[in-house]
């Protein structure tokens, strides 16, 4: 296990992986002040750890508490990405960034207020019959990267509008099609409007408070989930045990939640797997032609900040159960932090069977239930929510599942048309672009060591022959990721195919290298092509998978910095170095892909989509390393024959049934 180093200042023992605290987030915009950072008119868009040397982590050694910094200067439209030292009081580093801009700040809030005094934009409202714009609601999209002469020297956001009648209202239900305003957030200023042309504003309110929708259903008892003796987890700052899994847990203002150091104790001592696992970038493309709708590509990491968009989650409605909350810091504009009251959430979920067989000779059944524990945030980004749901099981496997939730991106439609080549109907005059989303998943892993390898592991059948008589056959193929260039994949699920990372100098009892296996969840890559922007600005979305060579500089697919970004940054750079991966600290990404082609059920709010993927372990253990999970309290679940309970109709079906169709051992398995 990680050993809790001492800050080089010796004031406080603080693990070097520990988010910043607020007084730190203070003393950093302190000192870039008193550093001279601060004059002009800057905007700090964040202030995270600057996370230290992974070496001196693993081996405990001191290091420096440090703060990564971004930041633009709106007079000069400059941007800055510095670290400072929280130690010695100093900046350590000032460079200034040449392309992209930092993530949208809270001066996006100020785009709201030009645009409505400007008067060609409330024109071509009244064009519409909107005069009254005062609950008129403002988006801000970041406006991507398409060559216009627009985008050059400003820090740009595309607004656009939704008629409401009262703050509260769904304002997705009636979107002002075909207008744009063009605000410069450094200037200050409304730059252009665009009207391609009025289509009536759709009339039909779409809330779904209770006072909308009339009565909920009455038929539902309460479910209540008690834990009488507390939760089995014990948390120490950010640490977190819970029985033999150990990690820590973070909000990073771009990347959201953040695990670390996740280990599992085996033997009697803690084995590294991930040394850091977080989305590394996400986009949203849409596939719509219209110039309301096709530069819509959302990069919600990079460009919005996920942690800065975290939800405050309320217990009993976001989590069920005995929950521990963790808090997040953020900053504002000028530095000053500010905390967000239960950012993650932690509990332990009951998950059905964690294994079972039932000897028919004997009637004993041995059947253990699975807990889990879940570690999750909630992000809201405009219309959508996103949530990012660790699952820790007790046989070793990791689960991370995106839930996608919230309100459908929509255009307003004239009225009577039906059938759209790239949008469906979802309401009367509304309807939802194709998109899609497409998360990056940098995982770090350390199997039981740095030094790993990977694989591609498919199954395939053999050809007819000499090696396969009986045309049945089909056989594993391992084939080594051996260099960046070569390990750039796509899932294959004509193949079974998925990844293992392996710590070849370990293994198990069999002689087997110990490992992992990544299991792709349902999954498409990007459908834009290739030579498109957003494919260039977010070409991580083409593969399902890539793998680097560690890089603590590397951490996100699409560039640290990719609004308003031309493209070719993150993976695309990292690769060209085409380093080799055999037995090296080795970092996978992992593009999971939803392609949404919306329902009218998905409107006005949509029923949660699933995306994600699995991380089992392959050969890391020797056994099942659940057979020690003790049977449930109840007197019902601990072992026994199924003999006492006298076979009375009640626990019929307590075996696999056999019993009734009088063919036990029939040899069907
Ligand atoms: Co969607």
């Amino acid at each position: 296990m990680v050993n809790v180093a001492e800050s080089s200042s010796g004031a406080a023992t603080v693990h070097p992986l520990e988010p910043l605290s607020e007084a730190e987030i203070s003393r950093t915009a302190e000192i870039l002040g008193s550093g001279g950072r601060l004059e002009g008119d800057v905007a700090i868009a964040y202030i995270t750890l600057h996370e230290p040397d992974k070496d001196a982590v693993l081996e405990g050694r001191p290091v420096p508490r440090e703060a990564l910094v971004a930041a633009v200067d709106r007079l000069t439209a400059t941007t800055y990405r510095g670290v400072v030292s929280l130690d010695e009081g100093n900046v350590q580093s000032w460079e200034v960034i040449t392309e992209g801009q930092v993530p949208v700040t809270a001066d996006a809030m100020r785009a709201e207020k030009l645009v409505k005094a400007h008067q060609g934009w409330r024109d071509a409202l009244a064009k519409r019959g909107v005069t009254d714009v005062e609950n008129v609601q403002i988006d801000t999209w970041m406006p991507g990267h398409f060559g216009l002469d627009i985008e050059e020297g400003n820090r740009l956001v595309r607004c656009l509008a939704y008629v409401r009648d009262q703050v509260g209202d769904n304002g997705y239900a009636r979107p002002v099609e075909n207008v744009i305003a063009f605000v410069d957030l450094n200037r200050g200023e409304v730059v252009d409007v665009h009207d391609y042309g009025v289509v009536p504003i759709p009339s039909e309110k779409a809330n779904f408070d209770e006072a909308s929708i009339g009565e909920h259903r009455t038929d539902l008892k309460p479910l209540d989930i008690v834990q009488h003796e507390g939760p089995s987890f014990e948390v120490d700052g950010h640490f977190v045990k819970w029985q033999k899994w150990s990690f820590r847990l973070s909000m990073h203002p771009i990347e959201g939640l953040v695990i670390h150091t996740v280990g599992y104790e085996d033997q009697g001592r803690v084995r590294p797997i991930l040394y850091r696992a977080a989305v590394s970038e996400m986009v949203v493309p849409y596939g719509d032609t219209s110039p309301m709708h096709s530069w819509k590509n959302a990069f919600d990491a990079g460009e919005a900040g996920l942690g800065r968009l975290v939800n405050s989650l309320e217990l009993g409605c976001d989590c069920l159960g005995t929950i521990h909350y963790f808090d997040a810091v953020m900053n504002g504009p000028n530095g000053q932090p500010h905390r967000i009251k239960n950012a993650i959430c932690m509990h332990e979920e009951d998950y059905g069977i964690l294994w079972k067989h039932y000897d028919s000779d004997s009637q004993q059944a041995h059947v253990r239930r699975s807990r889990r524990l879940v570690v999750s945030s909630i992000h809201t980004i405009g219309n959508y929510e996103y949530g990012f749901f660790w699952y820790f099981y007790q046989d070793g496997t990791l689960q991370m599942e995106v839930k996608l939730t919230g309100v459908l991106q929509v255009q307003a439609t004239h009225p009577g048309e039906t059938e759209f080549d790239h949008s469906v109907l979802v309401a009367p005059q509304l309807a939802a672009p194709h998109h899609q989303h497409l998360f990056n998943f940098r995982l770090d892993f350390d199997i039981d060591g740095t030094a790993n390898s990977v694989y591609e592991v498919d199954v395939e059948p053999l050809p007819p022959g000499d090696k396969n008589p009986l045309g049945n056959a089909f056989v594993q193929q391992e084939t080594l990721l051996d260099r960046e260039s070569d390990a750039a994949r796509l899932h294959d699920q004509t193949r079974n195919r998925t990844w293992k990372v392996v710590n070849p100098s370990v293994t198990n009892r069999l002689g087997q290298p110990v490992g992992y296996r990544l299991v792709p969840g349902a999954n498409q890559v990007m459908l834009a092509h290739s030579e498109s922007a957003v494919a260039k600005r977010a070409t991580f979305g083409t593969r399902n998978l890539w793998v680097t060579h560690y890089d603590p500089a590397e951490l996100h697919a699409a560039g640290d910095f990719p609004n308003q970004h031309p493209g070719g940054d993150g993976l695309p750079r990292y690769i060209q170095q085409d380093r080799p991966l055999e037995n090296q600290d080795v970092v996978l990404w992992h593009t999971v892909g939803v392609t949404h082609i919306a329902r009218p059920e998905d409107w006005p709010v949509m029923p949660v989509e699933y995306a994600g993927f699995t991380l089992k372990p392959a050969g890391f253990f020797d056994r099942n390393p659940a057979l020690d999970v003790p049977p449930s309290h109840s007197d019902h679940c601990v072992d026994h024959s199924a003999g006492d309970h006298g076979h009375d109709g009640h626990h019929g079906h307590h075996g696999n049934g056999h019993e009734h169709d009088g063919h036990e051992h029939d040899g069907q398995h």
